[in-house]
């Protein structure tokens, strides 16, 4: 099976995103990690443009011996000699030279006609290639070039010796089916085009970089430029892990392979959002933190009984272990089951009904539900003390300018009783108000609370040690409240000292 080469840019194009800039050093542990994925070719650099990008492309060139290493440059002798001295130590060395061939470019940056940039073109090819065999040729802006224009410049540059053509959606205008056809058309109006490998760079800023990149695949072109996680110029260029994923997943439809390890992916993909500072929106394809993630009941169900129904790639084809089953309000018992058994849990199917029901209440309240929360719930709730009193409801009044104070309503055998109290903070009122209804004059020995989850949601698990009449009990409860937590914990210990002292 024929192989779709994989250009990567994230060192070149992807550092030129608003935002990430990398160190030399950045840069070679960003190219370790990009060789080991298995890119047949790592754009490192635009040695040119500072002596920090010179720099970190002569040390990426000296360190990385498997995979080519290519260095970015205009159509000028001082472009060419830098990019060619920072090379110099590179085992296989490719020069990337680009001139732009659209009207707007030519006439407004440029300030040159049709003729004089034919000449620049094949004059930087030529002079380059005293120097270096591989070189590929980009004329910047091709998807906004005049065809003709383009097809001239592409032979010229290749009789002077480009071995690589690639054609760039500079500004990432382009729509699949016409960026298709150009690719299909200049394979059948360049004579020699058939000498070189064709390749495309496509930007995204209409979100089409990927889909482009496809068409052009089943157009003729073997290379693809991208970037891990899209990162690029503006908004970005063609996602390495969407084209690499899609090129396998679909290999029935597009029939090709690439050499990427993919998984090697999802590691790739952290490396460069830690490096370059810029965060993986969370839905994003492949590598966002929900790409794998099943949040409602019926998609999770499904995904238990057989991964295919709802996932058309494994995780652990990108290296992650597992797909995650968030658990959350949209969640069903088998999720809820499946992942007590995985927390060592074996309940009967009553406490499961139970711990469920907790469960729900908790999703209520609770956007994301972690193991943590669930072994809260399992211990906290499921293994409950006889209740001598039960919370009706609580009401605390507090403030930088008044008094607390708290109103507390329980529950016992004997009725309902309500009473109030003031106290130093909402805590100490509310267990005033309890022990004024328990007539047990708790002694409060000890209070922590700890946050068992992460987020501003999270669960606050209150602990109390309390006496009374010489016998001490421990109480316990979580929630997202942490009045509620407290008023809780300190009932659960009441309820433990009454069985006590029955
Ligand atoms: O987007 C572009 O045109 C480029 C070229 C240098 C290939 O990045
Ligand atoms: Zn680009």
């Amino acid at each position: 099976m024929e192989k779709i080469i994989i250009f990567d840019t994230t060192l070149r194009d992807g550092e030129q995103s608003p935002g990430a800039s990398l160190e030399p050093k950045e840069k070679l542990e960003l190219a370790m990690q990009l060789e080991r994925l298995g890119v047949d070719i790592i754009e490192a650099g635009f040695p040119v443009a500072s002596s920090g990008d010179f720099d970190a492309v002569c040390l990426v060139a000296k360190s990385i011996k498997k995979t080519f290493i290519c260095a970015l440059a205009r159509a000028i002798k001082k472009d060419m000699d830098t990019a060619l001295k920072a090379l110099k130590k590179a085992k296989y060395p490719r020069l990337h030279i680009f001139l732009a061939t659209s009207k707007i470019h030519m006439k407004y940056k440029l300030r040159k006609a049709e003729d004089e940039i034919l000449n620049i073109a094949s004059w930087a090819v030529k002079y380059a290639g005293r120097y270096i065999d591989n070189i590929e040729f980009s004329p910047e802006d091709a998807s906004r070039s005049e065809p003709e224009f383009l097809y001239r410049v592409i032979e010229a540059v290749i009789d002077a010796g480009a071995t690589t053509i690639n054609i760039p959606d500079t500004v990432g205008y382009a729509v699949p089916d016409e960026f298709g056809d150009l690719i299909r058309n200049i394979k059948s109006n360049v004579p020699n085009i058939n000498k070189v490998v064709l390749s495309v760079h496509c930007h995204n800023d209409l979100g089409l970089a990927v889909s482009n990149s496809l068409s052009a695949i089943k157009n003729g072109a073997r290379q693809i430029e991208c970037t891990v996680n899209g990162i690029g110029e503006r908004a970005g260029n063609a996602s390495l892990e969407e084209i690499v994923m899609a090129v396998k997943t679909r290999r029935d439809f597009f029939g090709f392979l690439t050499s990427i390890n993919t998984g090697e992916i999802y590691k790739t993909s952290k490396l460069v959002s830690k490096l370059t500072g810029l965060i993986v929106q969370p839905n994003k394809a492949i590598v966002g933190q929900n790409a794998f993630a099943h949040e409602s009941g019926i998609h999770q169900d499904g995904v238990l009984k057989k991964c295919t129904t709802y996932e058309i790639m494994k995780p652990g084809e990108i290296g992650l272990s597992s797909s995650s089953i968030v658990l959350g309000k949209h969640s069903g018992r088998h999720a809820f089951k499946d992942r007590l058994k995985k927390l060592g849990f074996n309940l009967r199917e009553s406490e499961l009904e139970k711990a469920f029901r907790f469960f729900k209440e908790l999703a209520d309240k609770k956007k994301f539900i972690y193991d943590e929360d669930i072994e809260t719930i399992i211990d906290g709730k499921l293994k409950e003390v006889s209740q001598t009193w039960k919370l009706i409801y609580f009401h605390i009044s507090a403030g930088t300018h008044t008094v607390p104070t708290a109103t507390i309503k329980l529950k016992s055998k004997d009725g309902v009783f309500n009473e109030a109290s003031s106290g130093d903070g909402p805590v100490d009122a509310c267990y005033k108000a309890i022990d004024k209804i328990t007539r047990i004059k708790g002694e409060l020995k000890n209070y922590s609370i700890q946050a068992v989850t992460s987020g501003k949601d999270a669960l606050g698990e209150v602990t109390v040690h309390v006496r009374s009449k010489g016998n001490i009990a421990t109480g316990k409860y979580a929630s997202t409240d942490v009045i509620e937590a407290s008023v809780k914990a300190y009932l659960n210990a009441i309820n433990k000292l009454i069985s006590k002292l029955k």
